[in-house]
């Protein structure tokens, strides 16, 4: 850490307010509806006419002539803007196709026009009458098999090896070879992307959904020629992003165009028919697993090879990450290979790599025990790489309890109850059967940055631009300033959101709760410590308690200090070369299969998860249910259903792409052990939101196996493929 905290601060190691369960701060706005979520801004905005955006009827080609004649005529438009009458822009390091303009089309339903009218319902009937003259062209669609092509090629695969991979699988006397495939995936989240753009003179406000504010501002910039300073991003409430909010999309280029133009605010989102093709997705995967060793299950060789696509021939979905870090093994290979694919453009989906991974090494792992005739905990347990990666041995772990999460797990869980004989549980109709899986999901950290303010009534402001995606941060936030200067919980209050505030580490990769925190601590030891200069007393050796403070003999009440402020920033960085920080889960699921109609019913979840200090155990389970949920969902039922001759996603809205619902989820149970991780931030604490995705997939796969006896290796696994 590059903050110099106070010596021998363990503030929150005594802590009162941080590590307890905490309803959320922002829930009461949320749940009488006066939390306004983007699209909603309309009381702050003067005038807004809408915009509605035309995506590409064709995947790969280009417009030969676009006739907006009848749509500049049509009751209300005020606004026509047309991609032939643009250059391209949007394309950089976060979207890896133009989200607007030019006449190539890159992928089925890329923004082709915005139709800006008075009325929403104008704006929409106006966009059909635009007329778009395509020239088709045949685009590569299909990943079995464009994938072989991949493997080998230039620039595009990625390989690490570690001792003699070949030799000693072909020693080891067990052993399993498996491949496995993952489909596309959606975001699928509850609020589509949207954005209201205003511009006054040469300054331009977005209020919008996004996860990472300072991305969007400088993305913007970038898109709009103008200072990255003439940009105010603000996105106060997201209702979910998982990834797909990590990046401006073309909801917030055109509105802001189609703003410029009209010269009034504009409102444009997504609709949802339009999201599935024209935003990202989690690509396809298809995985070969190779796993060598001794008859006492210690493993000899491990080899993860990964084949995805994207749309240019990069950046594919990693489902090897995992691999290197969980199980030993001296003869190692992981291979990542990438193939150009035509489809809408791939990127981050909620644990990006491990979320799929997992759902191939998991259960390669249990093909592996059942070969073995050993328990699937044990075998996990007898290969827990420990304080050592597998894979760069000369990293040591921060902290990491996998065995405990697995052995406290399998008696919670009543796993002594499983028949090891798959097929011989029955409960009436249904066939019964118990699965588990280890989870591992990388603990980041981004340097991150925030304002405290304290008030002449003792209250407290935290300032910053850190996002809320539901994920729970205002209330962290809030519990670690009032941990930080002593005061109770209900006299803070947190500003998320606003690019006018201090930049954060955002919301991503599961790296927003520790660093996020650390940075509004590191303001609030810089306010402890100017408050301290007014006052004359050593700030870090003083303790902040019951607003008061308390200096060796002297005390003061915080109020004395008066009004100040003070910013600060956590950076992470001189532990990366040396540590591998993670976060690890055991997963037990348990399921019955109708023996008559096939029918899978989930009956029981259970996450034990080591993520460090648990700052808040109330929003830290919803984020680790709601990754079950999800991890659920792409093994039953998720998938988005390619068309392989036009080339887009035909189940493109949420009647047909299915997620799982209440009833598809009976009960789950979170457990939080109580580790401390030193190494990686002040509060000692990890992430969980995406953890709670790595290895539940596997669990319920391997609990269906264990409930039939026949094995699925492509997901999702539905009854078509059992029966
Ligand atoms: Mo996450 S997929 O980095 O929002």
């Amino acid at each position: 850490m590059k903050f110099d905290s106070p010596a021998g601060d363990n503030l929150f190691d005594r802590s009162r307010i941080v590590g307890k369960s905490t309803s959320r701060i922002d829930g009461p706005r949320k749940t009488t509806g006066t939390a306004p979520y983007a699209y909603e801004r309309g009381d702050e905005v003067a005038n807004p006419a809408y915009g509605v955006i035309l995506g590409a009827a064709i995947a790969k080609g280009r417009i030969r002539r676009m006739d907006a004649r009848d749509a500049r005529r049509a009751p209300g438009v005020l606004s026509v803007l047309l991609a032939t009458e643009r250059k391209p822009v949007g394309k950089s390091d976060w979207n890896l196709a133009p989200l607007f303009g030019g006449p190539e089309v890159a992928h089925y339903h890329q923004a082709v026009a915005l139709v800006v009218a008075e009325t929403f319902e104008q704006a929409r009937a106006a966009s059909n009458m635009i007329h778009v003259d395509y020239e088709r062209t045949d685009g590569t669609f299909d990943l079995a098999a464009a994938a072989p092509a991949a493997e080998g090629a230039d620039g595009n695969q990625d390989r690490s090896t570690l001792g003699d991979f070949d030799a000693a699988f072909a020693a080891a006397p067990v052993k399993v070879d498996a491949r496995y495939t993952t489909p596309d995936e959606s975001h699928a989240m509850m609020e589509p992307h949207a954005t209201i753009a205003m511009w006054e003179g040469d300054k331009l406000t977005l209020l919008t959904s996004n996860q990472m504010i300072n991305w969007a501002k400088t993305a913007m910039g970038q898109i709009l020629d103008i200072p990255a300073e003439n940009i105010r991003v603000d996105s106060p409430f997201v209702g979910g992003g998982f990834g797909g909010k990590l990046f401006i999309r073309s909801d917030a280029v055109l509105a802001a165009l189609g703003a410029r133009e009209a010269g009034r605010p504009v409102k444009v989102t997504l609709q949802r028919p339009l999201m599935f093709n024209n935003t990202t997705h989690r690509h396809a995967t298809m995985q070969h697993l190779r796993i060598g060793a001794e008859a006492d299950g210690r493993i000899t060789a491990i080899a993860h090879e990964n084949w995805s696509g994207n749309i240019t021939g990069e950046e594919g979905e990693d489902g090897t990450m995992q691999t290197p870090k969980l199980y030993t093994g001296a003869n190692r290979m992981t291979g990542n290979y990438v193939t150009q694919l035509d489809l809408p453009e791939g990127n981050a989906m909620r644990a990006p790599g491990e979320a799929v991974g997992h759902m191939a090494l998991e259960v390669a792992m249990d093909e592996l025990a059942e070969a073995l005739d050993m328990d699937p905990v044990e075998l996990r347990i007898r290969n827990d790489a420990q304080d050592r990666v597998p894979g760069e041995p000369s990293k040591r772990i921060s902290d990491r309890h996998l065995t405990r999460c697995l052995r406290e797990g399998a008696d919670r869980f009543g796993w002594s109850a499983r028949s090891v004989v798959p097929g011989r549980m029955r409960e009436g109709r249904w066939l019964v059967g118990m699965g588990v899986a280890a989870g591992y999901r990388g603990g980041p950290t981004q340097t991150s940055g925030a304002r405290v303010r304290l008030g002449a009534d003792g209250k407290v402001a935290v300032e910053t631009d850190m996002t809320d995606i539901g994920t729970g941060s205002y209330t962290i936030i809030a519990q670690t300033a009032a941990e930080s200067l002593g005061v109770p919980l209900e006299r803070v209050s947190v500003e998320l959101g606003d690019s006018g505030y201090p930049v954060s580490a955002g919301s991503g990769g599961q790296w927003g709760a520790a660093s996020s925190t650390a940075g509004v601590y590191a303001a609030c030891v810089n306010l402890r410590r100017a408050i301290g200069e007014k006052l004359n007393f050593d700030a870090d050796r003083a303790e902040f308690v019951d607003g008061e403070i308390r200096a060796g003999n002297q005390s003061f009440a915080l109020t004395a200090a008066g009004e100040m402020s003070a910013d600060g920033k956590m950076e992470f960085g001189d532990f990366k070369d040396d540590y591998d920080v993670g976060t690890y889960a055991a997963h037990f699921a348990e399921v019955g299969v109708d023996a008559y109609t096939g029918e899978t019913q989930i009956r029981r979840m259970l996450a034990v998860c080591d993520a460090g200090r648990i700052l808040n155990p109330l929003s830290a389970r919803s984020q680790v249910i709601g990754g079950m949920v999800m991890a659920a969902g792409a093994t039953l039922m998720e998938e988005l259903a390619v068309d392989k001759r036009f080339g887009f996603f035909a189940n493109h809205d949420l009647a047909t792409y299915e997620v799982p619902v209440h009833a598809d989820i009976p009960h789950q149970e979170v457990l939080f052990l109580d580790t401390l991780d030193p190494i990686v931030s002040p509060l000692k604490a990890k992430g969980v939101g995406e953890l709670g995705i790595c290895g539940p997939g596997a669990a319920i796969a391997n609990a269906i196996y264990n409930a039939i006896g026949v094995r699925v290796r492509d997901y999702p696994i539905t009854l078509d493929k059992y029966l």
